[in-house]
C-alpha cells in the first residue's frame, strides 16, 4: 500500500457579495429571520464565473502550492451538483482548461456530501499504488438552481470552489484517511431535489413538470442531518480507535449553523470543536468543506499531524465522516 497525503488546500470565492438585507428586497424576509434561523449573515454568488471556471481557478491555485505540474495529475474529480452541462463533465472541461493532459476526469454527484465522498473515493487510487496525484474540487453555482422569489431556499444557497491536491510519497501505507462511513438512503430522495430533467421526447407525452428550481423539505432535512451526522462522527472515531480529545477540528458540511449546534450537544462538545465560516458562505453544497479547509489552511490552522473530522450529509439522503490526518 501506498502513503498518501495532501498536499495542497484552495479554493476560489465568487464574485458578487450578497447580503441578507439584499435578499429582503428581493422577498419577504429579513436579516433577523435568516440569521436566527440559519447563522447565515451574507453568501457569495457567482455573475462572472460557471462551476467549470471556478474550478480552474482553485486548481491553478492548487498546482502552483503543491508544486505539481499539470501533466502530473494522474486523475481529476469535481464534486458537484451544479455542473456547466451534463455532458462534458465539469472535471473533463477543467483538465482542458489547465492543461491537465494525462489526467483522467469525472464528475461525483452526492449533493453535500459531494467532496467527502470524492476524497475518499481518491485515496484508494492513490493506497493501490494506480495514481500518484489527484485533484479534487468541490465546486457549485447553485445561484442557477435557485427560485429568486422563493424564500424558502434562495436565503439559504451560495456559489464557490475549493479543493485539495493527494499525493503518493512512498509505500510505507501511511494514509491520510484514518478512518471512513459513507451512507445512502434512497427512500428519502424527494427531501432536495433540483435541475429535473424530466422525460421529454417525440415519442413521450410526459406532462410539463417545474423541477427545475431546487425545492426542498427544511424541516426533514434538519432532523435526518440532526440524527445522523452525530452518529456517523461516532463511527469514524470508533473505527479509528480514537476519541475527541485526539481530534483538533471537526468540519461539517455548512449548511446551517442550527444543525451544528444540535450536533455539538448530541456529541456534548462545545461549538469550539467545530469550525464553521457558514455566516460568510451560506451553504455551498459540496464546495462547504473544501472552501472552509482552504480558510482554516490559509489562517495557519491546520498544521503537520493535526487530526481533523470532516462530516458531509445532504441530498439524496446521503452523508458520511472521514477522519483525515494533516
Ligand atoms: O445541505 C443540506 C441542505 N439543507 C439544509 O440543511 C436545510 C435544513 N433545514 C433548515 O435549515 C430549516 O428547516 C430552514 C432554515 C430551511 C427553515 O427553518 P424552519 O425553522 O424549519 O422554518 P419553516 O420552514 O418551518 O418555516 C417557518 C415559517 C414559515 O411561515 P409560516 O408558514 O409559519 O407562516 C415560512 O413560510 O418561516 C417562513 N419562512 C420565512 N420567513 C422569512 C421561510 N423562509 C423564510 C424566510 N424569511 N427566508
Amino acid at each position: 500500500m501506498y502513503n498518501s497525503k495532501i498536499v495542497a488546500f484552495d479554493s476560489c470565492i465568487a464574485a458578487k457579495t450578497v447580503t441578507n438585507d439584499d435578499l429582503s428586497k428581493l422577498v419577504e424576509t429579513s436579516d433577523e429571520w435568516i440569521a436566527s434561523r440559519t447563522g447565515i449573515k451574507q453568501r457569495y454568488i457567482s455573475d462572472d464565473k460557471n462551476t467549470s471556471e471556478l474550478c480552474s481557478e482553485t486548481a491553478v491555485k492548487l498546482l502552483k502550492k503543491s508544486n505539481i505540474s499539470p501533466q502530473e495529475l494522474d486523475l481529476i474529480i469535481v464534486a458537484t451538483t451544479s455542473p456547466d452541462y451534463l455532458t462534458p463533465s465539469t472535471a473533463c472541461i477543467v483538465q482542458g482548461m489547465i492543461g491537465a493532459s494525462n489526467a483522467c476526469a469525472y464528475d461525483i454527484n452526492a449533493a453535500c456530501s459531494g467532496f467527502v465522498f470524492a476524497l475518499i473515493t481518491a485515496e484508494k487510487f492513490i493506497r493501490c499504488g494506480v495514481y500518484k496525484n489527484i485533484m479534487i474540487l468541490g465546486a457549485e453555482t447553485l445561484s442557477k438552481l435557485i427560485d429568486w422569489t422563493d424564500r424558502n431556499t434562495c436565503v439559504l444557497f451560495g456559489d464557490g470552489a475549493g479543493g485539495v491536491i493527494i499525493s503518493s510519497s512512498g509505500a510505507d501505507g501511511k494514509s491520510f484517511i484514518l478512518a471512513e462511513d459513507m451512507h445512502a438512503d434512497g427512500l428519502h430522495w424527494h427531501a432536495i431535489t433540483g435541475g429535473e430533467l424530466p422525460l421529454c421526447n417525440t415519442f413521450a407525452n410526459a406532462p410539463k413538470k417545474d423541477g427545475h428550481f431546487i425545492k426542498m423539505n427544511g424541516r426533514e432535512v434538519f432532523s435526518f442531518a440532526t440524527r445522523s451526522v452525530p452518529k456517523s462522527i461516532n463511527i469514524v472515531l470508533e473505527k479509528a480507535g480514537l476519541g475527541f480529545d485526539d481530534i483538533k477540528y471537526i468540519v461539517p458540511h455548512q449548511a446551517n449553523a442550527r444543525i451544528i449546534e444540535i450536533v455539538a450537544k448530541k456529541l456534548g462538545l462545545s461549538m469550539d470543536k467545530f469550525y464553521l465560516n457558514t455566516d460568510k458562505f451560506g451553504n455551498t453544497s459540496a464546495a462547504s468543506i473544501p472552501l472552509a479547509l482552504s480558510e482554516m489552511s490559509g489562517a495557519k490552522l491546520l498544521n503537520s499531524g493535526d487530526k481533523i473530522i470532516l462530516s458531509g450529509f445532504g441530498g439524496g439522503f446521503t452523508w458520511g465522516s472521514v477522519i483525515i490526518e494533516i
